[in-house]
């Protein structure tokens, strides 16, 4: 049984039909071929791309030479509404400085005191679910949308600006459903940026609530009564380098990010993971079984006990990778497999091509939770595995996500077991790797029997 896979689109088709298919779904309008390549060109009269898969070059601009390779400004093109100067968005100096900020928040110890929120997040999520036939992708949304809200701000999902800004954001993917064409390849500055005037007033209402929340904490943190969570942590850590915190202004553009890089990306991995699970019931209960070692309550140390949950959550990560590509922009002339690349040019990298490498994967389309233990899983891991990204850029949330995933898992399924139905999800790209009607399983209460 092999999880869905989207179809790939014939090898040669016109550029027109190429964009039209682009425009529908960055996954399914590749060719198979990509699959097996290590490196592609795209060449239209108007930009170079080229996706590579070959390990040592994904190396090259991710960890050895990430300044020669910037984020493209064309990303920001549709997210700079809503993100402002956000540390996904910047490059060079400011970025670095951001960095300095952020990542002491994220730290080994850190994670450990922010365990109790996802904790909580993670009883609220199976306290909400009931039997029935269930869209999962509204399950995980919700749920991972409470985890940011408990360990950012230390409100649970319920509260009423939680609440507001959790369905704003829903808004704002509607009218924006699809990577922004013009972010993904280098065009002429009159190319259609594809997004609407109501993507900007959703992003305006975002702000507004975001800039509520973190208006109230720098109040409290001026007060002395600022709890000891993730936004207080951020709001007072001063840059060693520079002496100096980041302004209400700056930590609301940091906030948004948080809100869309954890939210949504942490949801498709959880409900496609669960989706793997239902369709691998002898997994399932083996993670049932596992999660048995969550009854003794809310301690970190069980994260060392949910091994399986982590393998699984993995292995979820790796046949659907939340982000699904990467595009970076060439600063110098290069030479990449004798082809030359000139300055301007877009380097994508693609987790989804790679995590399903042909030439890199002993079977790569199937599900195998146990390949982490084999020699190819375990090189594969070092040098075709980059779910979070790699390098200096490397998301700063992994380390939370891989706590967060294995434990929600784990928690659902000691509680609930998931089946198929007669819908089988078809994975596209949206802002993340999702299904496109959704996933749908059903849900039934485990007994102790189970
Ligand atoms: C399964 C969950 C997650 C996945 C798969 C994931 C994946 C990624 C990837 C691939 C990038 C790099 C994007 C690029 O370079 O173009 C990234 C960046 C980022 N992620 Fe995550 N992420 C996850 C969860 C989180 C969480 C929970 C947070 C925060 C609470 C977070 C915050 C960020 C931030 C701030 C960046 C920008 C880092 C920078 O550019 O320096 N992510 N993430």
């Amino acid at each position: 049984m092999i999880p869905p896979k989207p179809p790939s689109r014939p090898e040669k088709v016109s550029l027109l039909k190429y964009v039209r298919l682009f425009r529908q779904d960055i996954l399914s309008a590749q060719p198979a071929k990509l699959y097996r390549a290590w490196m592609a060109q795209f060449k239209t009269p108007f930009f170079r791309s080229y996706m590579i898969n070959q390990p040592s070059l994904v190396k090259t601009v991710l960890n050895q030479r990430p300044r020669d390779f910037p984020k493209s400004d064309r990303i920001g093109a549709g997210l700079r509404p809503l993100l402002g100067n956000s540390v996904f968005l910047t490059n060079g100096e400011t970025w670095e400085r951001q960095r300095r900020i952020i990542d002491p928040a994220f730290e080994g110890g850190r994670l450990r005191d922010t365990f109790p929120a996802m904790w909580q997040a993670g009883e609220a999520a199976t306290a909400r679910l009931e039997d029935g036939v269930k869209e999962v992708e509204e399950i995980t949304s919700f749920a991972a949308a409470d985890v940011i809200f408990r360990t950012l701000f230390s409100i649970p999902i319920e509260d009423r600006i939680a609440q507001a800004v959790f369905s704003e954001f829903r808004a704002y993917q509607r009218t924006q459903p699809i990577l922004n064409l013009a972010a993904f390849v280098k065009g002429p500055k009159w190319m259609p940026r594809l997004f609407r005037p109501q993507t900007k007033q959703t992003a305006k209402s975002i702000r507004g609530l975001i800039t509520q929340l973190t208006e109230a904490r720098m109040a409290q943190i001026t007060a002395g009564t600022a709890p000891d969570d993730l936004a207080t942590k951020i709001m007072t850590t001063v840059d060693p380098e520079t002496g100096e915190t980041f302004t209400t202004e700056e930590m609301v553009d940091q906030v948004a990010i948080f809100f869309l890089a954890g939210h949504e990306t942490s949801a498709s991995a959880l409900a496609w993971t669960l989706y793997l699970l239902a369709m691998f019931p002898d997994w399932q209960d083996k993670l049932a079984e596992e999660a048995k070692a969550l009854d003794a309550g809310c301690d970190f140390k069980v994260m060392s006990k949910l091994r399986l949950s982590r393998d699984v959550f993995r292995e979820g990560l790796r046949l659907y990778p939340p982000v699904p590509m990467m595009v970076r922009e060439s600063k110098c002339p290069e030479t990449f497999r004798d082809r030359e690349i000139k300055p301007g040019a877009q380097v994508v990298i693609s987790p989804w091509h790679l995590h399903r490498h042909e030439r890199l994967w002993d079977n790569p389309d199937g599900f195998d939770p146990t390949r982490w233990e084999t020699d190819n899983g375990k090189q594969c891991m070092r040098d075709a595995f980059i779910p979070f990204s790699s390098g200096p850029r490397v998301c700063t949330g992994a380390g939370f996500a891989m706590v967060e995933g294995p434990l929600l898992l784990s928690m659902l399924v000691r509680n609930f077991r998931f089946e198929t139905t007669e819908h089988r999800p078809v994975p596209v790209a949206h802002l993340t790797v999702r299904s496109k009607d959704g996933i749908w399983l059903k849900v039934s209460k485990r007994t102790d029997h189970d």
